[in-house]
């Protein structure tokens, strides 16, 4: 047989077929961490391209390889699977049929390119310098599914992983890239300013939760814009806030909810701490105590330099590549990253609404970008770790 190429075009009825599997998952989205149907459609796709799942402890997600680790490295692909709590208000024929959960950030399209890159790449099995693993990675949204399949063993051996987003403001045909940085550290925090509730003619008789919360809410963002260079990125949004639950009562404490968004490890630092020191050093002032709880999210997704040089060579040949700026959101793809190398990129789906939003939707013309993506760089991959 002929050597190995790694450029191999993905033909029309892979791409018609894609359409097809993301058009049914769209239709029956699942949640973060209960992508139960989904599994079981993935697994049972994956079984009639002849590759059987890996056996992992898993809930919810599906491992799966192919190719053979005594002829070369272990490449991961992944896609992650999950929707969201959002009532669909798109006039989709295809739209929603589970009232109030939609795929509203496109991870239907990612599942069905990472299926149809399994049929691409079992075809040339026999050829292939190693080992490629496809990652069905359940629970993005919540950053638990990554952590999930890590535990379960899914980075063993592997090199290096790829993955992708799909990205609404860049058109069709476009393939966004960032060397290093790319996405956000999420650091979430709730707190609770415990006061003296009283008659709100009487402040003096109690201590007021809402006065001083009030005031770390508000101070809280001189952390941003006086400690923190304006050179750096951070932001710290306070999003929930609750206390009291009439007009003439003080209440006894007041809750507030929220997150901070970081790329550089001693910048995260600094705003945590900054900002417990706020609460503290504001709560004492006033006599008051507080309780404060951290969730931690993901790690900032850095790219790897060195894949960054590959997976451009590779992107090129097929897609617009065109250089992106930071976000702060977050994406547990870092999670990964974190451990291995690995590469993430967007690839422009030119539509009107961004994620999350209830009229979001994919152009499915983007297809053949996404496919490739997946089937050419891992290929090249292959043989850069060989
Ligand atoms: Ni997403």
């Amino acid at each position: 047989m002929a050597e190995m190429t790694d450029k191999i075009a993905i033909k029309q009825d892979v791409v018609t077929k894609a359409i097809k599997t993301r058009h049914y998952i769209h239709a029956h989205p699942e949640l973060s961490g209960q992508e139960f149907e989904t599994t079981k459609l993935i697994t049972k796709k994956l079984l009639e391209l002849g590759i059987t799942p890996l056996d992992l402890p898993l809930v919810t997600g599906v491992v799966a390889d192919i190719g053979d680790s005594n002829k070369g490295p272990t490449i991961a692909l992944r896609a992650d699977m999950d929707a969201l709590p959002i009532v669909e208000a798109t006039d989709l024929l295809y739209a929603s049929e589970t009232l109030g959960v939609m795929h509203a950030c496109g991870h239907d399209f990612h599942t069905s390119s990472l299926l149809a890159a399994a049929e691409v790449l079992k075809k040339h099995e026999d050829n292939l310098k190693g080992r490629i693993r496809f990652v069905f990675q359940p629970a993005e949204e919540t950053n638990h599914g990554a952590r999930e399949l890590i535990k379960a063993g899914t980075l063993k051996d592997v090199a290096a992983i790829i993955g992708f987003h799909n990205k609404p403001d860049l058109p069709v045909g476009t393939i966004g890239f960032k060397n290093e940085a790319l996405m956000a550290a999420v650091d979430q925090f709730a707190v609770r300013i415990i006061g003296t509730g009283t008659h709100a003619a009487a402040p003096q008789n109690g201590k007021d939760p809402i006065v001083t919360a009030s005031q770390i809410v508000a101070n809280a963002q001189a952390i941003i814009s006086r400690y923190i260079a304006p050179t750096d990125s951070a932001v710290l949004s306070v999003t929930h806030i609750q206390g009291g639950n009439t007009w003439n009562v003080i209440p006894s404490d007041v809750f507030f909810e929220g997150t901070i968004r970081t790329f550089d490890e001693t910048v995260r630092q600094k705003v945590k701490q900054l900002f417990a020191d706020t609460i503290s050093h504001t709560t004492a002032l006033y006599g008051q105590s507080f309780e404060i709880e951290w969730i931690p999210g993901t790690p900032a997704l850095y790219n790897d330099t060195d894949l960054g040089v590959i997976v451009k060579d590779v992107v090129s040949d097929f897609a617009k590549y065109q250089e992106t700026g930071l976000t702060l959101g977050g994406e547990d793809f870092a999670n990964y990253v974190h451990l291995i190398p690995g590469f993430f990129v967007f690839i422009g789906t030119g539509t009107p609404f961004e994620w999350h939003n209830p009229e979001f939707t994919v152009n499915d013309a983007a297809f053949p970008y996404a496919i490739a993506y997946y089937v050419n760089t891992s290929l090249r991959l292959l043989r850069h770790f060989n």
